[in-house]
């Protein structure tokens, strides 16, 4: 999958135009994105980034790394996903960083999401859905998941979000109603945001392989 999440990295590359600022999301396959960022950087000003390790690997590479509230919206966000349904609808924060995924996500004008094709699913679940919680509110909002949905909320534990929250990843879902679900989730007290990316999805999917499939 290594070769496969690279190819689709490297040709999310062909959205980005001169003198854009680029939303980067959290990975393995951005990396390769982000690497593929630096062998064009003079034709960017820089970067908003959705992680303290997307921030570092940016800012080794000589690529700005701009305050959101300061660059306003952005035309292009690029980023990975853990699963893809047929309507471009995911599920994210496998690597904790779902918060400020979604916060660049929603600033942005266009979302190219780029995958390797195991990320590829008919209904979203399979992949443990991850909600990002203010960690006093861990077991209330363990509770009513459970009460909602009967699947399973285990804490990831160790895991501190870049935010200082904590990670509950609920296991044993099979998504029918994506935005219905990321729906009643938000409105949960203490979570502060749900790995589900329904009400706004990916505009485009780039599946990684030879030559990487664009949905
Ligand atoms: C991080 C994410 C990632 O995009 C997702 O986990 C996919 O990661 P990878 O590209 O390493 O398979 O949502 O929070």
């Amino acid at each position: 999958m290594t070769e496969a999440k690279r190819l689709a990295g490297e040709k999310a590359i062909d959205y980005i135009e001169d003198g854009m600022i680029v939303g980067v999301g959290t990975g393995s396959t951005v990396a390769y994105f982000i690497d593929a960022l630096g062998r064009i950087k003079e034709r960017i000003k820089g970067a908003v980034s959705s992680s303290e390790q997307s921030t570092a690997r940016l800012k080794a590479l000589g690529i700005e790394v701009l305050d959101l509230n300061a660059t306003g919206p952005l035309a292009l966000y690029v980023d990975g996903a853990d699963e893809c349904d047929p309507h471009k609808r995911l599920i994210k924060g496998g690597g904790a960083a779902l918060t400020r995924e979604k916060i660049i996500a929603e600033a942005s004008a266009k979302f190219v999401c780029i995958v390797d094709p195991a990320k590829r699913v008919d209904v979203l679940g399979k992949f443990p859905l991850p909600v990002e919680v203010v960690p006093m509110a861990r077991s209330l909002v363990a509770r009513e998941i459970l009460g909602m949905t009967r699947a399973q909320p285990v804490w990831r534990e160790n895991v501190v979000t870049d935010n200082g929250n904590w990670i509950l990843d609920i296991h044993g879902l099979a998504i029918t109603d994506p935005v219905a679900l990321e729906t009643a989730i938000n409105q949960i007290p203490g979570v502060v945001s749900v790995g589900l990316f329904a009400r706004r999805p990916a505009d485009v999917v780039i599946v990684g392989g030879e030559p990487p499939i664009v949905l």
